[in-house]
């Protein structure tokens, strides 16, 4: 069950489901994310910029330069903010009414590149999202895992603010997701997305639905 402390109310049982795709710029998550959803008939959504608030954020988190651009503990509060509007108008209420949900990027994405990528205590990261989502976590975080070289070959060279990030920052960014994984294996899967888009699509939605018990 999508869980989220302190909550009341709604009867649990009849909760929507709750996955959360995450990987690296360039592992091919946004054509999962879609697969995912259609074979659940989940609401798709993502971060940052869902929301109206949202798509403000991610203009001023990817696009802003120079002096514009948010400092390290700036993007990582925008993160939170975008988080926070989108669980609280999106996700939660699809939840509560019982629609499953499929975001692409949450939580893992803030931990991995505000924390380990740009060097902010991870433990921290995760209080900051943990404040912003009142406790809402994914039911399963499926990883889309794939090695720097091959990702920065797939981005080419016409990148986002964070894209642009040099090699070793996607390398931390990388090792965070795998060490999120490794210390939570009931919550997170980790597949490997240098398979062809079909092969990786048979292997998200057979982790969702094992681990989810979700029938076929
Ligand atoms: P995304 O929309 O996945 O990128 P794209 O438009 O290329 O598909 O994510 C935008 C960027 O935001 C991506 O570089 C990862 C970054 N990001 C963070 O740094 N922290 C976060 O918490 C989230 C959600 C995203």
């Amino acid at each position: 069950m999508s869980t989220r402390s302190g909550e009341a109310g709604t009867d649990p049982a009849r909760r929507g489901r709750f996955v959360a795709l995450e990987g690296p710029d360039g592992a091919g998550k946004t054509t999962q994310v879609a697969a995912v959803a259609s074979a659940l008939g989940a609401l798709v959504t993502r971060e940052p910029g869902d929301t109206a608030l949202g798509a403000q954020l991610r203009r001023l988190l990817l696009e802003s330069r120079g002096e514009a651009a948010p400092g390290r503990r700036a993007e990582a509060l925008m993160m939170a903010a975008d988080r926070a509007q989108h669980v609280e108008s999106v996700i939660e209420p699809a939840l509560a009414a019982g629609r499953h949900v499929v975001t692409d990027r949450f939580t893992g994405s803030s931990v991995a590149y505000q924390g380990y990528g740009r060097g902010l205590d991870p433990l921290e990261v995760l209080a900051l999202s943990h404040f912003a989502t009142a406790g809402l976590e994914p039911d399963l975080i499926v990883l889309l895992d794939v090695p720097v070289a091959v990702t920065a070959r797939r981005l080419g060279e016409v990148r986002d603010r964070i894209e642009a990030a040099g090699d070793g920052f996607h390398e931390r960014v990388r090792t965070g997701f795998l060490a999120q994984a490794d210390v939570d294996p009931e919550r997170w899967v980790v597949i490997d997305g240098t398979a062809a888009a079909d092969a990786v699509a048979a292997a998200v939605l057979d982790a969702v639905r094992s681990r989810l018990g979700v029938p076929s």
